[in-house]
């Protein structure tokens, strides 16, 4: 029951407000919480179709920031002109030449809510997520600047501890989170971190 109550809300409230997803009341929850964007951010969110989180953040930074959205699904033309959505499978990436392509210089935040594409086939599942979480985190480790922010959606359950003990590792705070808006029933939460150590 719940389950529905809470799609049909955000489903519908995010149909009414214009956004692509309901997830960008996931992303606006964290951020009155947390504050991990700041006006005036070069922010890059992971795993971005449709585009809510790239709508959000477009708004929190504003003129003077920018959103860089990446995904192997393209994003429909957004109408915002701080938000540039590239096409492309982040294990096959090289970050820092994808940035010096579009003339950003520095990163002060990462947002990752990807969702891997699983087959159901258990080791090749566990395959591609080790894969994509390892080139989440070389991202983070080439890209983000020091003392930036971080925010991943875990969909590695089995390896809380370890996801959380390595974030640990590489930022000075890290706060697990599960926002309202996400399906009660869904396992999925997020590992908020601030302060990328040098
Ligand atoms: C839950 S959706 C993201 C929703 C998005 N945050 C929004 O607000 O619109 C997860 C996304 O991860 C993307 N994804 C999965 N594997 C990926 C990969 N290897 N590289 C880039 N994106 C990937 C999927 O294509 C999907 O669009």
């Amino acid at each position: 029951m719940s389950r529905f109550v809470v799609k049909d809300t955000y489903f519908k409230k995010a149909k009414q407000d214009g956004f692509r997803a309901r997830s960008a009341y996931k992303l606006k929850e964290i951020q009155e919480k947390y504050r991990i964007v700041q006006k005036g951010n070069r922010v890059l969110d992971l795993g971005c179709a449709p585009g809510s989180f790239l709508q959000v953040i477009s708004d929190i930074v504003g003129d003077q920031g920018a959103v860089i959205g990446i995904d192997i699904l393209p994003v429909p033309q957004l109408p915002q002109k701080n938000i540039i959505a590239i096409m492309a499978d982040i294990r096959d990436t090289d970050i820092k030449t994808l940035l010096e392509g579009i003339s950003i210089d520095r990163l002060d935040v990462i947002t990752c809510d990807i969702a891997p594409n699983l087959s159901g086939i258990r080791e090749a599942d566990d395959k591609n997520i080790a894969e994509l979480y390892h080139a989440v985190q070389e991202v983070v480790k080439k890209a983000l600047k020091p003392g930036g922010n971080f925010l991943i959606k875990s969909f590695f359950s089995d390896n809380f501890k370890d996801i959380d003990s390595q974030l640990k590792t590489l930022f000075r705070k890290v706060t697990v989170f599960k926002p309202a808006a996400s399906r009660t029933v869904s396992s999925e939460i997020y590992f908020v971190c601030h302060g990328k150590r040098s």
